[in-house]
């Protein structure tokens, strides 16, 4: 392997290594994906358009507010509450927006 190779190597493993450190001092509301969250777990009950128990014209602090807390449903299954499970509430107002753009 040729110097000039060598030198090549170490500067890449050192922009890949910078790279790994600034995306994880991003903090967690900017790495946040709605759309990824949603599909991943929310697409179930509330279907790839939210157009399942989906009241868009509740407000944004009452979606927020189920979102973190859940709701009952007049029959099972409830709306699960997610505060628990590491959504934070700029989280949940990511998903009302998503959610509401989907609908849309
Ligand atoms: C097990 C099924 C289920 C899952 C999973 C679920 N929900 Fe719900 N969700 C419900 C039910 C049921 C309601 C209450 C609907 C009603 O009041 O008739 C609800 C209500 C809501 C509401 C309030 C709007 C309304 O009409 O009441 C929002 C916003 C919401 N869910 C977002 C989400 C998000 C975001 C996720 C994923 C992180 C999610 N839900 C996952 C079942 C679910």
């Amino acid at each position: 392997m040729s110097f000039k190779t060598k030198v090549m190597i170490v500067v890449l493993a050192g922009l890949a290594t910078a790279g790994v450190v600034s995306v994880a001092a991003v903090p967690s509301t900017e790495t946040f994906d709605a759309a990824h969250k949603y599909n991943a777990t929310c697409k179930g009950c509330h279907g790839a358009k939210a157009e399942k128990k989906f009241n868009a014209s509740l407000s944004d602090d009452e979606m927020v507010q189920a979102i973190l807390k859940g709701k009952k449903a007049e029959k099972p299954p409830n709306m699960p509450g997610y505060e628990t499970k590491g959504i934070t509430a700029e989280n949940a107002k990511a998903l009302v927006d998503y959610m509401k753009s989907l609908k849309q």
